[in-house]
């Protein structure tokens, strides 16, 4: 346990019981008598950050909630912990390791010491590497072993090594070169490959493997069948494939030269980077071969906007800390154990499965620094869909379930489409959903409405849900970073609140420890083994008998 944690478990309390007391005491409190009693809550309740725009007055809160909320970060020394996280200091103390993602998208001039070494300089040589690859690849003078233009990319990765790339290429796709293809594959069920490359040619066709273990399984297995796809196809030998079809991203450069794939087609990582905080690094290669460097880069300024703003701004106007400390007080005091993010916009659609890995992989522990269990709620569980078409799926059970789901709404002010009213209704729609969360309807003005006695409870609404609303000017480069780094922030003050390790993943190995054995059982010639439990055993044994083994 570090010296700050344990000043941290000192400190929290009063603040933890202050708020308790408070959520107590204002329990009865309405959204709608809170608005009622105080006209300019509407523009208390925000703070700006570059072009994002966050309104949390739809939350059950008040000024007192948000001073109690501000002295618990005082008390958990979140300050202190920032300055860690831009510092280099070993944050991520379970794998003994910094969390220098903030690196990725410091300017040149900037100074970031990770083990007395400042990394800036290499993040920026990698930068230039890729950027010269994408140009290659955009203008078609990267060819393919037979000779044919590069003109289909595929990512080959998985967790961070996909929905990063993944939701920025989808988000970013307005200003990507559209006559170049870019897939993504994950997962191992050779489903995915086979839809991701069925209709592509190979002989057009790059694999970025993009692993920074390079030992994860799936992106293994899926990067070997990428191999077997191009070998089948092309006339060459398996060196000039590899040379023409194959990039990685990687740390392991051992592993990478083992697969075959040539030096000078590997773009490194470093083992400071945490795969759900590695997009701006060369992760984001396919992003930035679709988006080109310059929106990249874009991009990247955004991620750093954010960084800048979190660093030097005072708490009670600091975006990502309040939102945190929000997300800390309807997760620990409104006993909320969902969190809805519904991005009014089609492009963010992979937004949501982006965020469950930020949020849920990084806060979704259970013991503390001291490897104590805690004794709060820690990440509630976070998914999602685009509006409007979640109002016509689960909006139901967020007006009149018996669960309270926070919402964060996110939409923006500027169409990329502007063609008819599309985008007017589209954002008419996320305020009017905020506000019938907030305030509900009541039976009284349902049956002043004309609607029968009887009939009424089925319609009431009874509101007080709280949600934030995130308002961007426009959806481009630097507003996607802007966007992303706010969460990433925001998941690193619930992580200091909660005391908790919010960059490793222990909880993911003990599935990956069990996967072999039972592997080997299902393609076993001879007689399985079967010493799994009683469930699993029934498993296997059905599955060989299905399949005639
Ligand atoms: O198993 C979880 C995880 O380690 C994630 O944290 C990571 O993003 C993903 O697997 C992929 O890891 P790699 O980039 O090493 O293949």
């Amino acid at each position: 346990m570090t010296q700050l944690a344990r000043e941290v478990e000192r400190d929290c309390a009063p603040a933890w019981q202050a708020l308790l007391e408070h959520q107590a005491a204002s329990k009865d409190s309405k959204l709608a008598e809170l608005f009622a009693n105080d006209a300019q809550r509407g523009d208390r309740f925000t703070v700006l950050a570059g072009d994002v725009y966050l309104d949390y007055s739809k939350n059950r809160i008040n000024a007192q909630t948000v001073n109690l909320l501000l002295d618990l970060a005082t008390q958990c020394h979140l300050t202190q912990h920032i300055d860690a996280l831009f510092s280099g200091a070993k944050i991520n103390f379970s794998e003994a390791r910094t969390a220098s993602h903030i690196a990725l998208r410091a300017s040149s001039a900037d100074v970031l010491n990770v083990n007395g070494v400042n990394v800036v300089p290499m993040v920026h040589e990698v930068l230039e590497q890729m950027a010269i690859f994408s140009d290659r690849i955009r203008s078609g003078s990267w060819l393919g072993a037979s000779g044919k233009v590069i003109r289909n990319v595929i990512n080959v990765g998985i967790g961070g090594s996909d929905l990063g790339p993944k939701m920025a290429y989808e988000a970013l796709k307005y200003y990507s070169q559209r006559d170049i293809t870019v897939r993504f594959i994950a997962n191992v069920d050779e489903s995915e490959f086979e839809e991701a490359t069925r209709d592509l040619n190979p002989e057009e066709t790059l694999f970025i493997v993009c692993s920074k273990s390079f030992t994860t399984f799936e992106t293994l297995t899926n990067a070997y069948l990428a191999r077997a796809w191009l070998l089948s196809a092309l006339n060459n030998d398996v060196a000039s494939v590899l040379k023409s079809h194959f990039v990685a991203v990687s740390s392991n450069v051992a592993a990478v030269e083992k697969f075959g794939i040539s030096m000078s087609n590997l773009f490194v990582i470093w083992d400071w980077v945490g795969g759900r905080y590695s997009m701006c690094s060369a992760v984001g290669l396919s992003t930035m071969i679709a988006i080109g460097p310059v929106n990249f880069r874009a991009m990247l300024d955004g991620f750093r906007l954010i960084d800048m703003h979190v660093k030097t701004t005072p708490m009670n106007r600091n975006l990502p800390v309040i939102l945190g400390l929000i997300a800390v007080w309807n997760a620990n005091f409104l006993d909320s154990k969902i969190v809805a993010v519904l991005p009014y916009e089609h492009y963010l659609a992979h937004f949501p499965a982006y965020l469950q890995q930020l949020t849920m992989e990084s806060n979704g522990k259970h013991v503390n620094q001291a490897g104590e269990s805690i004794t709060v709620s820690s990440s509630p569980v976070y998914w999602g869909e685009p509006g409007t078409n979640c109002q016509h799926s689960f909006g139901q059970l967020l007006h009149q379930g018996t669960q309270i789901v926070p919402c964060d709404f996110i939409g923006f002010a500027q169409a990329l489409f502007p063609k008819g009213h599309g985008h007017d209704i589209l954002l008419a729609n996320l305020f009017a959903q905020a506000r019938a969360l907030a305030f509900g309807r009541s039976k009284e003005q349902l049956i002043a409405q004309g609607c029968s006695p009887a009939l009424a409870p089925q319609k009431v609404c009874e509101g007080n849900r709280p949600s934030n609303t995130l308002l961007v000017d426009q959806l481009t480069p630097s507003s996607l970073g802007q966007l992303v780094a706010v969460y990433e922030h925001s998941v690193f003050v619930q992580g200091v609140i909660w005391k908790i390790d919010s960059f490793d993943q222990w909880g993911v190995e003990l599935g990956k420890d069990l996967a072999p054995p039972i592997l080997a059982d299902l393609i076993a010639k001879g007689k399985p083994k079967l010493d799994q439990d009683s469930s699993t055993n029934g498993l296997i044994h059905r599955m060989r008998r299905l399949l005639g083994r």
